[in-house]
C-alpha cells in the first residue's frame, strides 16, 4: 500500500483535549483512519457506515475480508440503528457491563455495510468506557468500526507505540492516551446463538457474565468442531478462534503444572537452548524472578501471579518487549484461570499454537 505520514499526538486520557478530539473526529467523518485507545487495547477506527472507509481498515492491517469487525458506540440508542431486533437479555447486559469490555453479537441491520461483518447476518457492537474513545465517537457523530490496531496475526497493541510499530506509514493519525488499563480484548458474547455463547473470553470475566446470564456457555474448540455440518460456518463466525490468531513473531512455549514443575521445565528448556546459543526470554510472575535471574535468560515479569487484572494489563507489552529484545524463543508459565485469567490463558494458548509442556 501507499506510504503515508503518520502523526502521533499525546492526549489526556481522563480529560481529552477537545481540539485533538475534533481533529480526529473530522478525519473519521472524512472517511480516514484513526488509531485511538480503548480500555482494552488500541483500536484502528473508521466510520462504520461508510463501506470504503471500512475497507481501508482491512488494507492497513493486512487483514482478510473474512474477519468481521466490532462497531463502537457511545450511546445505547445507537443500537437501534445497527440491529434489526434486540434479544431480551440485552437490556440487563448493557446495564451491567456497558460502557466496558463486552461485545455483543446481534442481528445486523441492512444499514450496516456488509463488509463490517464480513458478510455475516450479525453485527458485533460494544460501548467502550475509555473517555477518549467515548469522546471520539460522540464528536464523530457516527459509530466507529475498529479492530485492534495491530498488523494481522500480530499481538494487540496496549500502547500507542505498539500501534505505531505496526502501522507507521499506513494510518494518518494516532491518539496517544497512554497504556490501556484492561490489556486484553473485550469478551465477545454471541446473543444470536441458541444458547448465549462466549466466542472470545476477554475483559469481562466469565464468572461476572454468568451472574447475569446463568446459562451462558463458553465456545470451546470442542463444542464448535462438534457441530458436524457447520464447521466452516462456525470458523467464519468467530475467526478470532483460529489458534494462530495472536501469534508473537517468535515461538512461545507454554508450561503447565505446579509452580515447581513449571519452573523446573522452563529452566531445563532454557539451559538446553542456551547451550545451542539461542537467546531465550522468559515470561513469569514477580515470585519467579529470583529463580530465573543469573541464568542467562531475559526475564519479564507480568506482576503478581495472584492478581489476574495486573497480569492481563502487562501481558501484551511483555510479549512485545521480549520480541523487540530479539529473543528467539519465549518460555512462559501458566496462571490461574479465574477472572481475567481465562482470557490470559486463551491468548497464551493461541500464541503457543495450542501446545502445552507439562512434566509427567
Ligand atoms: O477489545 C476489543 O474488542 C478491541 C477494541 C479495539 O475494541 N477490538 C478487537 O477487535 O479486539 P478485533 O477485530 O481484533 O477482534 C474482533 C473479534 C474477532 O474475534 C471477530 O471474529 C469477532 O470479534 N467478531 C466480530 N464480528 C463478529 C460477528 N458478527 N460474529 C462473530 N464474531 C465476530
Ligand atoms: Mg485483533
Amino acid at each position: 500500500m501507499q506510504h503515508i505520514h503518520t502523526e502521533i499526538v499525546e492526549i489526556d486520557p481522563v480529560h481529552p483535549e477537545i481540539t485533538k478530539i475534533e481533529h480526529a473526529a473530522a478525519l473519521i467523518r472524512a472517511g480516514e483512519l484513526v488509531v485511538f485507545p480503548t480500555e482494552t487495547v488500541y483500536g484502528l477506527g473508521a466510520n462504520a457506515l461508510q463501506a470504503q472507509a471500512v475497507e481501508g481498515i482491512f488494507v492497513a492491517k493486512g487483514r482478510p475480508l473474512s474477519d468481521p469487525l466490532i462497531i463502537h458506540i457511545a450511546d445505547e440508542s445507537a443500537l437501534f440503528d445497527l440491529t434489526t431486533s434486540l434479544p431480551e437479555q440485552v437490556e440487563q447486559l448493557t446495564q451491567t457491563f456497558w460502557p466496558g469490555p463486552l461485545t455483543l453479537i446481534l442481528p445486523r441491520s441492512p444499514r450496516v455495510p456488509a463488509i463490517v461483518s464480513a458478510g455475516l447476518e450479525t453485527v458485533a457492537v460494544r460501548m467502550p468506557r475509555h473517555p477518549i474513545a467515548q469522546a471520539l465517537i460522540r464528536a464523530a457523530g457516527v459509530p466507529i468500526a475498529a479492530p485492534s490496531a495491530n498488523r494481522f496475526m500480530h499481538i494487540s497493541p496496549t500502547t500507542a507505540q505498539h500501534a505505531l510499530a505496526d502501522l507507521d506509514g499506513r494510518v494518518p493519525f494516532i491518539l496517544d492516551g497512554g497504556p490501556c488499563s484492561v490489556g486484553v480484548e473485550s469478551t465477545v458474547l454471541d446473543l444470536c446463538a441458541e444458547i448465549p455463547t462466549v466466542l472470545r473470553p476477554g475483559g469481562v470475566s466469565f464468572e461476572a457474565l454468568r451472574a447475569v446470564l446463568p446459562h451462558v456457555q463458553l465456545a470451546t474448540r470442542h463444542n464448535v468442531d462438534n457441530r458436524a455440518d457447520d464447521v466452516h460456518t462456525e470458523a467464519q463466525k468467530s475467526p478470532g478462534q483460529l489458534l494462530t490468531h495472536y501469534a508473537p513473531a517468535v515461538p512461545l512455549l507454554l508450561f503447565d503444572g505446579t509452580t515447581e514443575e513449571m519452573r523446573g521445565g522452563m529452566l531445563a528448556e532454557a539451559k538446553r537452548r542456551i547451550e545451542h546459543n539461542e537467546r531465550v526470554g522468559v515470561l513469569v510472575a514477580d515470585e519467579d524472578i529470583a529463580i530465573f535471574e543469573g541464568r542467562g535468560v531475559l526475564v519479564y515479569s507480568l506482576g503478581d501471579a495472584a492478581k489476574p487484572e495486573q497480569l492481563a494489563a502487562t501481558l501484551f507489552a511483555g510479549l512485545r518487549a521480549l520480541e523487540e529484545a530479539g529473543v528467539q524463543v519465549i518460555l512462559c508459565r501458566s496462571f490461574a484461570e479465574h477472572g481475567l485469567g481465562l482470557a490470559i490463558r486463551d491468548r497464551l494458548l493461541r500464541a503457543a499454537s495450542g501446545k502445552v509442556y507439562k512434566q509427567e
